[in-house]
């Protein structure tokens, strides 16, 4: 006897994206990454990885940085999510963006806007970071194409450019012994 097979029904999502509301019916295993690029069309955020290990993928979920790869659109039903593309003020970077602009943080950007919603993150939480906070902060994000340095100098760049101050990309260039 053949059996009957169904589609997944599909459920009703709402959420407020980069300060536009949206409303959806998804299915219920669509991550919220596919939600953001297939649905919305908002392809700053980016998949590198499907073990939830890149970064690349960061976006906040009411306020939090999250990989918005480990999360089921359903499950941010009601939210407020700001992506990269949502930093930029009336055509104004944001400092984190001018600051890998400015100190040269991407070579093939794949990971960059990760990289700079982690940096935003943590810029949030600790607007004056030392060197070793700022790896620390980033040990999520992956760059495959190597040489932090750049990105570390990129988020000291922006932490003085929001008035923390930061370590000089310079003092940080001295001081430092690892170089990815
Ligand atoms: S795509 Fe989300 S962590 Fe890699
Ligand atoms: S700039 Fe290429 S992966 Fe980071």
């Amino acid at each position: 006897m053949a059996e009957t097979l169904t589609a997944p029904a599909k459920v009703a999502v709402r959420m407020t994206v980069n300060g536009t509301v949206y409303a959806a019916e998804v299915e219920p295993r669509l991550l919220l990454v596919h939600f953001l690029r297939d649905n919305l069309g908002l392809t700053g955020t980016h998949v590198a990885c499907d073990t939830s290990q890149c970064g690349s993928c960061v976006v906040y979920l009411n306020g939090d940085s999250i990989k918005s790869c480990t999360l089921l659109a359903v499950q941010a039903d009601g939210g407020q999510v700001t992506t990269i593309e949502g930093l930029a003020k009336e055509g104004t970077y944001d400092p984190v963006q001018q600051g890998f602009w400015e100190e040269h943080g991407l070579q093939c950007g794949y990971c960059t806007p990760g990289m700079i919603m982690s940096s935003h993150a943590l810029l949030q939480r600790n607007p004056n970071p030392t060197e070793a906070e700022i790896r620390h902060a980033l040990d999520g994000n992956l760059c495959r194409c190597t040489g932090y340095q750049n990105i570390v100098r990129a988020v000291q760049h922006a932490a003085g450019q929001i008035g923390g101050g930061g370590s000089t990309p310079q003092a940080a260039s001295a001081s430092s012994s690892q170089n990815a």
